[in-house]
């Protein structure tokens, strides 16, 4: 297979993120972190089929910030059919944590995880998914 060479334009945080993904995977060079991440990502399209799973969706987030608690409660409205239950854990005066248990058809719980993660002041989320089928 042939290899193409291309510059890459980076923020610095963002340079120095790659810098410790490389070295918490052990890689080689930023070449094989970028071919590591692409393969992952194309792992994780894989789920964006029709087959059941189950899973979980954690946010953390500044209960504070913007008009996030009604934005992350409408989203999960729409999506009820796909919800199991959810957990929120005050983790101190500002920070919430909450998890989202789902199962239904992969695409679908992407796409929720897709748009909760979006909402403007949210911090960290992360879906995981296990094949329930
Ligand atoms: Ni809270």
């Amino acid at each position: 297979m042939s290899v193409v060479r291309f510059g890459v334009s980076l923020e610095h945080e963002m340079l120095e993120s790659l810098d410790d993904y490389i070295n918490d995977n052990q890689l080689a060079n930023r070449s094989q972190a970028i071919r590591h991440l692409i393969n992952n990502n194309q792992v994780e399209k894989k789920w964006q089929c029709n087959h059941i799973v189950a899973g979980s969706i954690t946010l953390v987030y500044d209960h504070h910030k913007h008009d996030i608690l009604n934005h992350l409660t409408q989203i999960q409205h729409e999506y009820q059919e796909v919800i199991l239950s959810s957990q929120h854990f005050h983790l101190n005066h500002d920070k919430c944590m909450e998890i989202i248990a789902i199962k239904g058809k992969a695409v679908m719980l992407t796409r929720l995880a897709d748009e909760l993660i979006a909402v403007k002041g949210i911090q960290h989320g992360k879906l995981t998914m296990s094949r329930a089928d």
